[in-house]
């Protein structure tokens, strides 16, 4: 029986692809993301993200459900404003929760978060209909164009 080795990825050998609100589903602001494994078949997606203060991302659905490992800044729900993700936040979402990610503008530093992300993100228009999806395939296409343009044509993403 062959025993399967761990595979680790480094903080910085991953390129990070900048989104901003020139994007559907970035509302306002910026962030930085790396992709860091995909398992397509199974909708399985890890992202390193950092957001820049005063980034909100459009509302949206999961299909699956998502864990949140905060390292820095803070971010909430708008919906649940009170509950105020930090360093060391862990936070769980489950499928079919609904919600708009806000990081304040006064914030003095990026908000990095990790998310195990299963599924696909609905993203929603004020009255409920889908206006686009992100799931893993979507965001490994994004992803792998984004590096590629930027001339990083081989990132070593876990699963690729
Ligand atoms: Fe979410």
């Amino acid at each position: 029986m062959t025993v399967p080795s761990a595979q680790l990825v480094q903080a910085e050998s991953l390129p990070f692809v900048e989104f901003d609100d020139s994007l559907p589903f970035v509302d306002e602001g910026k962030l930085k993301l790396q992709l860091l494994q995909v398992d397509i078949e199974v909708g399985l997606w890890v992202i390193r993200t950092l957001f820049a203060p005063g980034t909100t991302i459009q509302r949206h659905r999961h299909t699956g459900p998502i864990y949140a490992f905060t390292h820095s800044g803070s971010w909430y729900y708008k919906e649940y404003p009170d509950d105020v993700n930090v360093k060391g936040s862990y936070l769980f979402e489950p499928a079919g929760s609904i919600h708009t990610l806000h990081v304040p503008a006064s914030n003095t530093e990026d908000t990095e978060v990790y998310f195990v992300m299963n599924g696909a993100n609905l993203n929603l228009t004020d009255d409920d209909n889908v206006e686009s999806v992100l799931d893993a395939g979507v965001i490994t296409d994004v992803y792998l164009s984004m590096c590629e343009a930027s001339g990083h044509s081989k990132p070593a993403v876990l699963g690729l």
